[in-house]
């Protein structure tokens, strides 16, 4: 039993991810990440994708925020990237066009949303259809849009977490994929909770991206 002050034992830091086996893909998919901050999901994928967790390669990386952190990290690990700035753009359409155009170029399979903090318009998502996934901070549908976190802090709930999920035009409502439940405890603050959901984050989405590959394979 977890008392309501913290976990008694590392058991009751819950963590709800389903066993998923999929069939490995013919060849290494190749994946896109679009990025707006730190990037520490960006990295969790090209480490799982260079380690064996994720039949992949990251071929590149976009931000829309020239002070990412997340260039810096595809300079360290040698990914090439872009940035694109939505600010030169005079729609979210016309944005969009431009990253489909450039993703096209890398032939990705699959493009992922990895703290991309904008909007997407039915542009993006008819290019990538199934093969366009966000993860999100908190269990879905509780808490969509900006500061999730915060928003269950204030909330008062005692189970948050992160998912994954398909990118469909409405924000974070997508089919899920796959999620992980974390605990909430009554001293947290954005400090102690934040990099529970974001180690969450890092072990689920590898396997999001091998989720909507199958989807090059069989069907979209
Ligand atoms: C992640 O926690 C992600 O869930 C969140 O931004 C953070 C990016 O972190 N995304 C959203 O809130 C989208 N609504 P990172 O840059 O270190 O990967």
């Amino acid at each position: 039993m977890a008392s309501r002050d913290g976990p008694a034992s590392p058991q009751t830091l819950a963590l709800v991810v389903p066993q998923v086996r999929l069939p490995k893909p013919p060849r290494p998919l190749r994946v896109g990440v679009m990025a707006s901050g730190q990037g520490s999901n960006f990295e969790a994928l090209v480490m799982a994708s260079r380690h064996g967790g994720l039949f992949a390669e990251v071929v590149g990386l976009v931000v829309n925020n020239p002070q990412s952190m997340a260039l810096a990290r595809a300079k360290g690990l040698n990914v090439p990237a872009t940035v694109i700035n939505h600010r030169h753009y005079s729609s979210r359409e016309a944005l969009d066009h431009v990253l489909v155009n450039h993703f096209s170029s890398l032939q990705v399979d699959v493009l992922v949303m990895a703290g991309w903090m904008r909007i997407v318009s039915p542009v993006l998502c008819r290019a990538y259809g199934k093969r366009l996934v966000n993860i999100h901070p908190s269990l879905l549908p509780a808490f969509r849009g900006i500061n999730a976190m915060e928003k269950a802090l204030a909330a008062g709930v005692c189970i948050t977490g992160c998912t994954a999920h398909l990118v469909v035009p409405d924000v974070d409502a997508g089919p899920i994929l796959i999620q992980a439940a974390v605990p909430i405890y009554p001293k947290d603050t954005m400090a102690t909770l934040a990099p529970r959901i974001q180690a969450q984050e890092h072990r689920i989405l590898p396997m999001a991206v091998a989720m909507a590959g199958q989807h090059l394979w069989h069907g979209q």
